[in-house]
């Protein structure tokens, strides 16, 4: 995730899971963004601000009588300094003071005075979650424009079980990034396919996969979030264009094939979602195919493999796009991804484990594993989760190369 050129305001309020928002002001100096925080006074007995101080570099605020940070309205400066304000943990206390525009401690006043978008991470015993009190204060700071992160749900600290606990320090941070619309890609051109393809046998039949699109439309969509200009070459959907995107419409292999073709050469990067046919039938019949009384034989011709086509044409070159595979496998899924990604010369593939719940086709989740020579990192989550963390790891290999726009 980058922060860079980003200051993130942290309102910590008074929860035993204030410890874990040390974590999320450590992910946003990672990613080389400012952080400065604000404290609850009940916060601190959790946390000292010390801990915060340590980890952001920064005067941590606490007390709005301090003379020494009010001498320069010390609450003032920091909400407008913030580019977004994240409250973790948002208690059920600090809720209903947030939604009665209370400016009685450093974050509700913080929070008062920020014009940048707000981030709401609740965390709270679950009974209390359930209150119907609570969950209309969220309602109305929703309405107002507030965002809300989690909670999650599992053991808590009291050893209650159910809805309340704090949402992940890097769930946090990425719904952030979200927000402050993280533009690393800037200034790169994506290529992507999604979808399947289809092989006409007939006017009226043909052979095809039941790819919906959804993992590559959520590659595409998330680039250009990140700034990306993109091209999206997709077989038939149903779904939507992504907005932002340049959307090229194909049907069957060689005209995904042309397509990508045309546009690889000005890409800094190529990602192969699509569920490409590996055949197609060697003579395609001009008008419907009557049926006989016996058995009919189909001759199958191969496809073109676009993936392969680009390792072998970029594969080394210095000025080539960064090549992102994708193998969808029932079996011994990382051993046959780690064949595609040297026989088709690929920087990574995504290693996809299809025929299951909750992953491969058309579902809204996937679980996968990026393989590379040097590493393998499973992620499991929606179609954008994967999607973010396949372009996070792509990043580092783009910053060692030029970008192909302007
Ligand atoms: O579209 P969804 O419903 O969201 O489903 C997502 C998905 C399962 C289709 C996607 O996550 C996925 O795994 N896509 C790759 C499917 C596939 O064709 O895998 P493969 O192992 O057969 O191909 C390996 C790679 O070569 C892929 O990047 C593919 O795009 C590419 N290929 C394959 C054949 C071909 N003729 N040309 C290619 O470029």
């Amino acid at each position: 995730m980058n922060f860079q050129n980003r200051t993130v305001v942290l309102g910590v309020g008074g929860g035993i899971a204030a410890y874990k928002a040390c974590e999320l002001a450590r992910l946003v100096v990672k990613g080389r963004g400012t952080i400065r925080v604000a404290m609850t006074r009940a916060a601190t007995r959790f946390v000292q601000p010390l801990t915060f101080q340590a980890i952001s570099g920064g005067l941590v605020l606490v007390d709005l009588f301090d003379p020494a940070s009010e001498a320069t309205y010390g609450h003032l400066s920091l909400a407008r300094s913030a580019d977004l304000l994240v409250v973790a943990p948002a208690t059920a206390d600090l809720v209903a003071r947030l939604r009665a525009g209370m400016a009685d401690d450093a974050v509700t006043t913080t929070a008062l005075a920020v014009t940048c978008p707000v981030l709401l991470a609740p965390a709270m015993n679950t009974r209390m979650w359930r209150n119907p009190v609570v969950q209309e204060n969220l309602a109305a700071l929703r309405a107002r424009g507030f965002h809300v992160v989690g909670p999650g749900a599992g053991e808590l600290a009291d050893g209650d079980v159910g809805e309340g606990r704090l949402a992940e320090p890097e769930e946090i941070a990425v719904a952030a990034s979200r927000l402050l619309g993280n533009l690393d890609l800037a200034g790169r051109r994506v290529l992507v396919t999604a979808g399947p393809t289809r092989e006409p046998i007939d006017p009226v039949r043909f052979i095809s996969n039941p790819s919906s699109g959804k993992m590559g439309y959520a590659v595409a969509a998330v680039a250009a979030r990140r700034g990306a200009e993109v091209t999206l070459v997709s077989g038939p959907t149903v779904l939507p264009d992504p907005a932002g995107v340049k959307v090229v419409r194909v049907e069957t292999a060689e005209q995904m094939a042309k397509a990508v073709e045309a546009e690889s050469a000005a890409m800094d990067l190529f990602v192969g979602a699509a569920a490409v046919s590996d055949y197609r039938p060697q003579r395609a019949s001009a008008s419907k195919i009557k049926k006989g009384t016996g058995e009919e034989t189909l001759v199958l011709s191969r496809t073109p493999d676009i993936l392969a086509g680009l390792g072998a044409r970029w594969a080394g070159a210095k000025d080539g796009p960064v090549l992102v595979g994708f193998a969808a496998e029932t079996e011994e899924v990382i051993a046959r991804a780690r064949e595609k990604l040297k026989a088709k010369r690929c920087d990574l593939v995504v290693a996809n484990k299809v025929g299951g719940p909750g992953a491969g086709f058309g579902g809204d989740t996937n679980r996968v594993a990026l393989v590379s020579t040097t590493e393998l990192a499973e992620i499991e989550g929606p179609k954008e989760k994967v999607a973010e963390a396949i372009l996070d790891w792509i990043l580092p290999v783009l910053e060692g190369r030029r970008p192909k726009q302007g």
